[in-house]
């Protein structure tokens, strides 16, 4: 820790209180009170919520998910095995591709056909290289192409997931999306496209379902205004064959909290009126990074960003609070949806967030935007799922950036190395979930507070959700304090607990993190759960997320 001095908890300032349950015997000594309230579910979690993000960048895709046919590394059709076995443990629902920006410069064509005959092309990201770097002829750089969406929906099928497939419209024609839909869902024996499908040995159509049309219109994927961008998804979206599989298209939605955006597409698309049909909307995109950029020292963008190991508790406190921005944008895009969407039907899809760091502690030159994942990483996720989880209702998917060498990544790769991160130990512990009924809990703890450069700040201190499946309950929590336990009574209203059980991830160090050399050393424990009177107490370790399934009478 390097500020340490100026520190200071409301705990720490303030006693722990003796709290009486509700039959009048003393509880527990708790600072910290959570209700669940059984009776008042929210909506259900769509798994979809708990999605993921790959994308040709970087080390993502060639060293990430795919190491080649002919690899000694274990694959399966050049498939990493260990990543496919770890995202089946989480039962990943969902994974986007190819971007990101990338999208918008992809020709799905180039990656179908004999691998030997593919086109090598630039890729999107070629300029974030050196020049030095970019003499090197490596897929990272100039892509060979050889993943392309048949390897993609294989990874999605072996990895128990459904793709969501993003189109390019700023340098794609409609006609082109048209017939890439046609590649993937028109039925075996059919065009000319289900036959190319077969002869690359999937005859059976994919039925994809979610397409996502563009990628940031705003920025990389065309500058479009919102007026201009609707006018794009029209001509995208409209009478394409569906083969039957409802087909889900995902515009293209704001950066962060520009509800101009939102208003401005929604505006043009619906002809200026609120109605009760959604245009062809199924889901508006949302990205939200959080960065530290408000504590940078420098006037350029990557540099004035925090770094991914070295940060003080000011720096930690401060990512959580840009982390947790997620919660207003949530219920700001929701609230301008609605002034358009009258039945709320189209749903919100945050398919791009997590921490976003200046580069450095990468593994290895050639990936870019990777980062080392630590347990600030795993904090600031439970806390955006938990967000997801209590607004279950306009939360319809959302995706992890991204999945393997790169920003909030759950995976870390390098030739033959491999090692999860403490954000892949949220992801499995969060997966219950996922089909659950969200139902509404409130959490009251003494609030973190904290000296922001001579200027006091505070942070909430203990927060998380609740869903139920049949007879048990999941409840996950997240206490921010990077040294306070938060000691909590949680009441259970309409229920009563018979039993639980809890599972923690992150024992006090900050800085916790597993690398390619040292890949065990977060690890998820188990813990003890108190159960008195159908009601349960906790002890939320400082700077942890934490699970507690209960099983009710
Ligand atoms: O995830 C990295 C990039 O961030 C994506 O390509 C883009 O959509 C966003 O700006």
């Amino acid at each position: 820790m390097e500020r340490r001095g100026f520190l200071k908890t409301a705990a720490g300032s303030a006693a722990a209180a003796l709290v009486f349950g509700r039959r009048g015997a003393l509880a527990q000594q708790a600072d910290s009170h959570i209700e669940i309230l059984v009776g008042e579910p929210i909506g259900a979690i769509a798994p979809e919520v708990y999605g993921h993000f790959t994308e040709h960048l970087g080390s993502v895709i060639y060293d990430g998910i795919y190491v080649g046919e002919g690899s000694k590394i274990a694959n399966q059709r050049g498939l990493r095995s260990a990543l496919i076995e770890k995202m089946r443990a989480i039962k990943a629902p969902v994974v986007r591709w190819p971007g990101g920006c990338f999208a918008d410069s992809y020709d799905w064509r180039d990656g179908i056909g004999p691998k030997d005959k593919r086109p090598r092309r630039t890729n999107f990201w070629t300029d974030s290289f050196s020049e030095a770097q970019r003499k090197q002829n490596i897929p990272q750089i100039y892509d060979p192409n050889e993943f392309g969406t048949d390897d993609f929906v294989r990874f999605c099928k072996l990895s128990g997931a459904e793709p969501y497939i993003a189109g390019n419209v700023r340098s794609l024609t409609p006609m082109d999306f048209d017939h890439w839909v046609e590649y993937c869902n028109s039925p075996k024996g059919t065009t000319t496209l289900a036959e190319t499908r077969a002869a690359a040995g999937e005859p059976e159509p994919y039925n994809v379902r979610y397409w996502g049309v563009g990628n940031e219109s705003w920025g990389c994927g065309g500058n479009f205004d919102p007026e201009d961008y609707a006018i794009e998804y029209k001509r995208y979206t409209t009478w394409v064959p569906s083969y039957g599989v409802n087909l889900r298209f995902v515009a293209s939605g704001p950066n962060s909290d520009e509800q101009a955006w939102t208003r401005g597409f929604f505006n043009k698309l619906f002809h200026g009126q609120p109605s009760r049909d959604p245009h062809g909307v199924w889901g508006l995109s949302v990205h939200h990074y959080a960065t530290n950029l408000s504590r940078g020292k420098s006037s350029d963008w990557d540099a004035s960003k925090g770094d991914a190991l070295k940060f003080d508790p000011i720096d930690w406190y401060e990512l959580c609070k840009e982390s947790d921005r997620i919660e207003k944008i949530i219920l700001d895009h929701w609230t301008a949806l609605g002034e358009f969407d009258l039945e709320h039907k189209i749903k919100l899809v945050v398919d791009e967030y997590g921490p976003w760091y200046r580069p450095g502690t990468e593994n290895s030159p050639e990936q870019l935007l990777g980062q080392q994942i630590t347990v600030r990483d795993a904090v600031v996720t439970g806390l955006t799922l938990d967000t997801f989880n209590r607004h279950a209702e306009k939360v319809g998917m959302a995706a992890c950036a991204q999945l393997v060498n790169c920003l909030n990544s759950l995976f870390l790769t390098h030739g033959d190395q491999f090692a999860t991160t403490p954000v892949f130990n949220v992801f499995e512990l969060y997966a219950a979930h996922q089909g659950g009924t969200a139902v509404r809990s409130e959490f009251s703890a003494p609030e973190v507070r904290y000296d922001r450069d001579g200027k006091p700040a505070t942070f909430w201190g203990l927060k998380g959700s609740a869903s139920l499946k049949g007879k048990t309950l999941t409840l996950t929590a997240v206490n921010p304090d990077v040294s306070q336990p938060r000691e909590a009574e949680i009441m259970l209203r309409g229920a009563k607990a018979v039993s639980a059980k809890a599972w923690v991830v992150g024992d006090g160090d900050i800085h916790a993190h597993n690398s390619l050399g040292q890949p065990e050393q977060v690890k998820t424990r188990a813990a003890e759960v108190s159960v008195r009177g159908g009601s349960l107490s906790f002890t939320f370790p400082a700077a942890s997320v934490v699970k507690i399934e209960v099983q009710l009478s």
